[in-house]
């Protein structure tokens, strides 16, 4: 327990460190009064070109697959799953940003493409699909987590032939937090929604 608490304290501080905000500052720019004002890899390539976009996005993945990989490696499932959130939970809620950090899509994909290879896979693939179709990231981020959800809900009765129920219960976590991160995104989608109907 001791180790698994220490193992996730570490990985809350990685999770905290933002690559967003470093390449911002090393470019003179501001995330949180730019764009959409997230510190994310979207945002990053919105503001600073879609480069260093990708960049980021790299950047955010290792942060998650990496410390789980190493957690998982050494440490055993359980503390690479509680080192998984932690650093998801230190992206999103960064001590060094006052709290204010990116909406945790990239790092908990690597945290599952460490843990469940597969469903961060499947992830991708509607990911993918959905940007391709839409050109809408936050769009296609919350489907590849809706996605996320069904499978953690899956694994927890079993119904799917990889992961405990332990892993189940994981994805679903990881899944209802990027969602609600993104609950700006999805009120913005709705009222758009709503002003297109209204309009013809
Ligand atoms: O990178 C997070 C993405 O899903 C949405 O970002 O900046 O469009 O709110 P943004």
């Amino acid at each position: 327990l001791v180790e698994a608490a220490l193992a996730s304290a570490v990985a809350f501080v990685i999770g905290a460190v933002n690559p967003a905000t470093i390449l911002a500052t090393i470019f003179g720019k501001d995330l949180r009064h730019s764009g959409s004002g997230n510190p994310g890899a979207t945002n990053a390539g919105r503001v600073l070109g879609a480069r260093w976009g990708v960049v980021v996005g790299v950047f955010d993945v290792l942060k998650g697959l990496v410390p789980v990989l190493v957690a998982q490696h050494f440490l055993g499932t359980v503390t690479a799953l509680c080192v998984g959130l932690a650093v998801v939970l230190g992206h999103i809620w960064s001590p060094f940003l006052r709290g204010q950090g990116g909406k945790g899509v990239a790092t908990s994909l690597g945290a599952i493409l460490a843990v469940q290879p597969w469903f961060g896979l499947g992830m991708l693939v509607v990911f993918g699909l959905l940007l391709w179709r839409t050109r809408w990231v936050a769009g296609a981020s919350v489907s590849a987590c809706l996605v996320l959800l069904v499978l953690g809900v899956l694994t927890w009765f079993r119904w799917v032939p990889v992961g405990t129920r332990e892993t189940g219960v994981w994805c679903v976590l990881l899944a209802l937090l990027v969602i609600y991160r993104h609950r700006r995104n999805i009120e913005l989608w709705i009222s758009a929604r709503r002003d297109a109907s209204s309009t013809g």
